[in-house]
This record gives C-alpha cells, sequence and structure tokens, in this order.
C-alpha cells in the first residue's frame, strides 16, 4: 500500500523512466555491450546445439507437468516459472543442473536422464509458450 501511494505522489517509476530516457549516466555502452554479449552467446550455441522441436518437447514436457506444469508456470511456490523463458536460458540451466555446475535436489536428478536433444526440445516448447506481464497500477 505505501509502495502504491509512494508512486503516485510523482516519483519515476524505475521501469518507465529507463524507457523514456536512457538517463545521463550514458547506460548506452553498457547496455549495447550487454546486447553484443548475449548475441555472441547466441551464436556459440547455435553452433553446437541442435534445434529443438517444440512438438516433442511438449511430449516429453509430461514429467515435468507435476512441478512446472505444462504451460510452464510453477504450481509450487519454490518451483520457478519456465513458460516463456528463453530458450538460451532454459538449455544454459538444464545443462547446468546435468552437469552438476548448479545443483538443487529435484533438477538435477531429472536433468541427469536428459539427452542434448531432450534438453533442445524442452527448451524449444517452454520457451514457444507466450506470456503476458501486466504491471501493478
Ligand atoms: C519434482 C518437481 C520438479 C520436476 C518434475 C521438474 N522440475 Fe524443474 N525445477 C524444480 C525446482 C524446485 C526448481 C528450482 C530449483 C532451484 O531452487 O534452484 C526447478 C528449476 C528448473 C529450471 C530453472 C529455472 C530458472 O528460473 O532458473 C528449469 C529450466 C527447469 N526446472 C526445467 C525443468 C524441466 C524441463 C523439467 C522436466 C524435464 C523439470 N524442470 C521437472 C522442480 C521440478
Amino acid at each position: 500500500m505505501s509502495v502504491q501511494r509512494t508512486r503516485r505522489t510523482g516519483r519515476v517509476h524505475p521501469l518507465r523512466g529507463v524507457d523514456a530516457a536512457p538517463g545521463p549516466t550514458g547506460s548506452a555502452r553498457p547496455r549495447g555491450t550487454l546486447i553484443a554479449a548475449a548475441c555472441l552467446a547466441l551464436a556459440l550455441v547455435g553452433t553446437s546445439a541442435q534445434a529443438g522441436d517444440p512438438e516433442a518437447g511438449r511430449e516429453k514436457a509430461k514429467q515435468c507437468r507435476t512441478c512446472h506444469g505444462i504451460d510452464g508456470v510453477g504450481l509450487r511456490p519454490d518451483v520457478p516459472n519456465i513458460g516463456g523463458e528463453s530458450e538460451f536460458y532454459l538449455t544454459k540451466q538444464l545443462k547446468a543442473f546435468r552437469s552438476g555446475e548448479r545443483r538443487a535436489p529435484q533438477m538435477s536428478v531429472i536433468a541427469s536422464n536428459l539427452s542434448d536433444e531432450d534438453i533442445a526440445d524442452l527448451a524449444a516448447w517452454y520457451s514457444s509458450i507466450e506470456f503476458k506481464v501486466e504491471m501493478p497500477d
């Protein structure tokens, strides 16, 4: 409640502020660097990973649905939403769980059984889901 009141008193909303004006601190350069890094990362992934098949991923996602739902919306508070997440990020996280670089009791076990093709298909499926974002007033 107090947050809403603060916004109404005319403080620039952090996100709208970014949209409206890049700001005087010259944020263009770091953002450009980020975009370049993201493009490079995507290019690297593009060369090593086969493109996933979203329809095959939809089938394979049946093993994920008890926690993430078939639509990627987490069904428990400890389960993150993965629907609409980028293919790059999903692939990266699933491979990190599989290799042990990222550890979480349930995901580490599940990912250890996934092939590169499974991961590509699952990432293609969950990233193909469209989601909408609504900001609070
Ligand atoms: C038994 C419940 C369960 C099942 C089944 C399950 N997950 Fe998860 N998943 C989790 C939990 C809990 C986390 C959060 C892990 C953490 O806290 O780091 C998670 C995290 C993830 C993340 C990382 C999301 C992020 O925002 O970083 C991805 C991607 C993911 N799961 C994909 C899958 C896929 C694909 C399947 C099916 C092959 C699957 N999960 C099956 C419970 C589950």
